[in-house]
């Protein structure tokens, strides 16, 4: 357990990934404010957590979730979609300028490899060929407002840091998970949210990459190609 003990505000705390991040943090011994548009939904309790209501597209309900804490994170997300998307860049914009206004410096965000155009080293004829171009395609509007949502943090003068993971899948244990500094790539085409919101809070906490890009990668127990798209593409079993 780390000694910092720190209060984080964590957008997107009712996903998958953000309720990971919330308890992971919780049970560090740091102080949560998991944000999300539903708190009554929000299945977590503990002493040291705070449910905010707020829409991340509301720079007015951003602002007011954001006094008093030490450390930002942001796993927010949608799902695979054909229409635009804008709350990637929307949310960062609003989570910055909030940020500036509070004197709050450290932003640990996620978006995806997918803003990557060229798909990971080292993948198999079949993924490259028919998995990996679909996926990219199927998630083309994210991964567009995703590239956005780097550019704006990127030009803000916080202590940004944006995580890209791979293919989410849920696992039940913390893994020896892979990170590299862009413009490095890993090889592997997941990541377990465990892993990832182990990640971003080493990132918030322990300040380890700070003005970077990361990639993070799953190695161990992952699962197949088949699975992953039937579960987190097409919405299936969720
Ligand atoms: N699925 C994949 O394979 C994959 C791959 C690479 C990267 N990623 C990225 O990894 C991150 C985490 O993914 P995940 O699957 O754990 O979570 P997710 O299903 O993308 O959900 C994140 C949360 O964002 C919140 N949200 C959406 N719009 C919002 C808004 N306007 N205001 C406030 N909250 C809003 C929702 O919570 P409420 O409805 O409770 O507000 C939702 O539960 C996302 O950024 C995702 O894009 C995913």
């Amino acid at each position: 357990m780390t000694e910092k003990h720190m209060k984080l505000l964590v957008f997107g705390a009712n996903g998958p990934t953000g309720r990971l991040v919330t308890q992971q943090a919780l049970a560090e011994g740091h102080r949560v404010t998991a944000v999300t548009r539903r708190p009554d939904a929000f299945p977590v309790d503990h002493a040291r957590l705070r449910v905010a209501g707020a829409d991340a597209l509301d720079p007015a309900a951003v602002d007011e979730v954001m006094a008093g804490h030490d450390r930002v994170i942001s796993t927010l997300g949608v799902p695979y979609t054909r229409e635009p998307v804008t709350l990637y860049s929307q949310s960062a914009r609003h989570i910055a300028a909030a940020m500036g206004r509070h004197g709050l410096r450290r932003l640990v965000c996620v978006t995806s490899i997918g803003v990557h155009p060229e798909l990971p080293p080292e993948e198999k004829f079949f993924f490259r060929k028919v998995v990996g171009p679909i996926l990219m395609a199927m998630g083309r509007p994210l991964y567009e407002d995703a590239r956005r949502m780097e550019e704006v943090v990127r030009a803000t003068d916080l202590d940004w840091t944006i995580v890209r993971p791979s293919g989410l899948f849920d696992a039940a244990a913390l893994s020896d998970y892979r990170v590299a500094v862009a413009p490095r790539r890993l090889p592997g085409m997941f990541t377990s949210r465990t892993d990832l919101a182990d990640a971003l809070l080493r990132e918030a906490v322990d300040d380890r990459h700070p003005r970077a890009c990361i990639e993070v990668i799953t190695t161990q127990g992952t699962p197949s190609y088949t699975s992953v798209f039937l579960k987190e593409a097409l919405h299936i079993g969720k």
